[in-house]
C-alpha cells in the first residue's frame, strides 16, 4: 500500500516555507508492507517529514528520499522488499547520472531485525530506522545528508508519540472519515512462530491522556470510525483519569464518550487478554463494532502448547460463547497457521473442526514461515512445504465459504453504514458496514461520513451491495 497524502499548506511555519521559496520541496515517496500499524506508523513518518519540509508523491522516481515500510512476519515480506530495494537502487542511478540525490531508507520490522545487514546486501541503502526511532527521523536525515550512512536500532528511552508531530487539521481531513489509532506496541506473549516480540520490542501502552487527545483531535476532523491498534491491543493497560488502573475496556468506555467518533473497533487481541470489562464493553457499548479479529492459530492442543498460546481450543470456544452472550450479532474473524513443527494430519483436522465450530465472518490463514531467532524454527518434525500447501487450501476453501455465507445472511436485512469515499464506478458510493465488508450505494444515499440505514440487496466477491432502507 502506498501512502502519499501530505501536502504543505499555508500554515507550515515560517522558516520551511523560507527554505521552501529558496529551494524545490523535498519528496519522499513511502511505501508500506504489513499490518495495520505500519500504515499508522507511516502517516506519522509522513508527519514527521512535512515538519522538515518534505511533500510526499507517489511517483518514486521524483523522489529525494524513498522510505520502505517493512514487515517481517513471514519469509516473503522480507525478500519484496529485497527485490524492490533492487529496483530502487537502479532509479537512485539514474538519478544521480543527472545530478540529483535519492536517499534510500528502509523502516519496519525488517530494518528492526537485520539492521546493517540491510546495508550489507543493498548498499545503495543510506538508513535504516526501526519502530522505536521514528521520531528520531529528521535528525538522522539531517546526518545521512552530511554523507553517513545510520543505522538506528536501538530502543530509545523517551516516548516516541510524545515526539512525533501530530498531522495539521486539513491534512487529517484528507485522510478520510475512518482511522487508526495505535495504542500500544509490542508483545511479551512469545508465541513460538512470531517475531514480534523481537522487532516490535516489549509490550507498551500509550497513556490515556495522549490516547484521548489523538483521538480527540481526530473526530474534530470529522473522524467517525477509530480502530485502535496494538501488536496485543487488548493487553492495553493504564493509569486512568480516575487515578484507577484501566484496561481496554474501560478505555474503550471513555472513548465512547468523545463527540462525534460513532465507530470503535480494535485489533488484534490475544484470547488470553479478553477480561471481563472489555466482554462488558461489547454488551453495552452500541459504538464498539459487533466485529471481532480474535487469532486462534490452531484447533489442536497439542499444537497451541507447542505455540505457547497458553490456552487450549476449548478455553477460546468458552471465552466465544461468552462473547456472543453478552452481543448476540457479533461475527469473528481469526488468524491461522498450518504446517507449524510437528502438526499432524489429526492436529489439522482438529483446526479445521474448530473452524466449523466457530463459524468465522472473515480470517486469515497462512503457512508456516521459520522465523530466524524464534523457538518454532528450531524445534524438529518441521512440515513439509506441499503438506503445508493441501491444508492451506483446504482451510481455505472453508474459511471462504463461510465468509460468503455471512454475507449472503446478510441480503434482505437492514443494517448501518459509515459512507466512507467515492465508488469505482460513477454513481456509487462506498461504505463500511459494522463488520468491515465494504458496502455499494448509490451516490446520494449519503454524504462521505454519514452513516445510513440500508438494505443488503447482494453480495458481491468481497462486499455487499445496497439501497436506502
Ligand atoms: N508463519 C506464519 N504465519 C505467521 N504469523 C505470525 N508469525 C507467523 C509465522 N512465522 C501469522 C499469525 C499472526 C498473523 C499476524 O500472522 O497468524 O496472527
Ligand atoms: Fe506474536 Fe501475537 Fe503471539 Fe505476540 S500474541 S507473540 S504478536 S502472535
Amino acid at each position: 500500500m502506498d501512502l502519499n497524502t501530505i501536502e504543505r499548506n499555508e500554515t507550515d511555519s515560517a522558516s520551511q516555507s523560507a527554505a521552501a521559496a529558496s529551494a524545490p520541496a523535498k519528496k519522499v515517496f513511502v511505501k508500506t508492507y504489513g499490518c495495520q500499524m505500519n500504515v499508522y506508523d507511516s502517516q506519522r513518518m509522513t508527519d514527521a517529514l512535512a515538519a522538515d519540509g518534505y511533500t510526499a508523491t507517489d511517483v518514486i522516481a521524483d523522489a529525494d528520499l524513498v522510505l520502505l515500510n517493512t514487515c517481517h512476519i513471514r519469509e516473503k515480506a522480507a525478500e519484496k522488499v529485497y527485490s524492490e530495494l533492487g529496483r530502487i537502487r537502479d532509479m537512485k542511478a539514474e538519478r544521480a547520472a543527472v545530478g540529483r540525490e535519492m536517499l534510500i531508507g528502509v523502516a519496519g520490522c525488517v530494518a528492526q531485525a537485520e539492521g546493517a545487514e540491510i546495508i550489507r546486501r543493498s548498499p545503495a541503502v543510506d538508513l535504516v530506522i526501526g519502530p522505536q526511532t521514528y521520531h528520531r527521523l529528521p535528525d538522522v536525515l539531517a546526518r545521512v545528508r552530511g554523507g553517513e550512512k545510520i543505522v538506528e536500532t536501538e530502543y530509545a528511552i523517551e516516548d516516541k508519540f510524545e515526539h512525533l508531530p501530530q498531522p495539521k487539521r486539513a491534512e487529517m481531513i484528507k485522510r478520510g472519515v475512518t482511522a487508526f489509532l495505535t495504542v500500544q506496541e509490542g508483545c511479551d506473549k512469545f508465541c513460538t512462530f512470531c517475531v514480534v516480540p523481537y522487532t516490535r520490542g516489549s509490550e507498551v501502552s500509550r497513556p490515556v491522556a495522549q490516547i484521548v487527545a489523538e483521538a480527540e483531535r481526530l473526530a474534530d476532523a470529522g473522524v467517525r470510525e477509530v480502530t485502535l491498534l496494538g501488536q496485543n491491543v487488548n493487553a492495553w493497560h493504564g493509569k486512568g483519569e480516575d487515578g484507577m488502573e484501566w484496561g481496554l475496556g474501560r478505555l474503550l468506555f471513555r472513548l465512547a464518550q468523545i463527540p462525534g467518533l460513532a465507530r470503535l473497533r480494535y485489533t488484534t487481541s490475544h484470547p488470553r487478554d479478553m477480561d471481563d470489562e472489555l466482554i462488558a464493553a461489547h454488551r453495552d457499548l452500541p459504538a464498539l463494532m459487533p466485529y471481532l479479529h480474535l487469532p486462534v492459530q490452531s484447533g489442536s492442543d497439542r499444537i497451541l502448547k507447542a505455540m505457547n498460546r497458553r490456552h487450549t481450543a476449548k478455553d477460546y470456544l468458552a471465552l466465544l460463547e461468552r462473547i456472543r452472550a453478552a452481543r448476540g450479532d457479533i461475527a469473528l474473524s481469526g488468524d491461522f497457521i498450518v504446517g507449524f513443527p510437528g502438526e499432524t494430519d489429526a492436529d489439522f483436522e482438529a483446526t479445521m473442526g474448530l473452524v466449523r465450530q466457530v463459524n468465522y465472518a472473515s480470517a486469515f490463514s497462512f503457512k508456516y514461515s521459520p522465523r530466524p531467532g524464534t523457538p518454532g524454527a528450531d524445534m524438529p518434525d518441521h512440515v513439509p512445504e506441499a503438506v503445508k500447501d493441501e491444508r492451506l487450501q483446504r482451510l481455505q476453501a472453508l474459511l471462504l465459504k463461510q465468509q460468503q455465507d455471512f454475507g449472503l445472511g446478510l441480503v434482505g436485512s437492514t443494517i448501518d453504514t459509515l459512507i466512507e469515499k467515492p465508488g469505482r464506478q460513477a454513481g456509487q458510493k462506498v461504505g463500511r458496514s459494522p463488520w468491515l465488508q465494504p458496502v455499494i450505494v448509490d451516490e446520494k444515499a449519503g454524504k462521505i461520513g454519514d452513516i445510513i440505514r440500508v438494505r443488503i440487496t447482494k453480495t458481491g466477491y468481497n462486499s455487499l451491495f445496497a439501497e436506502l432502507a
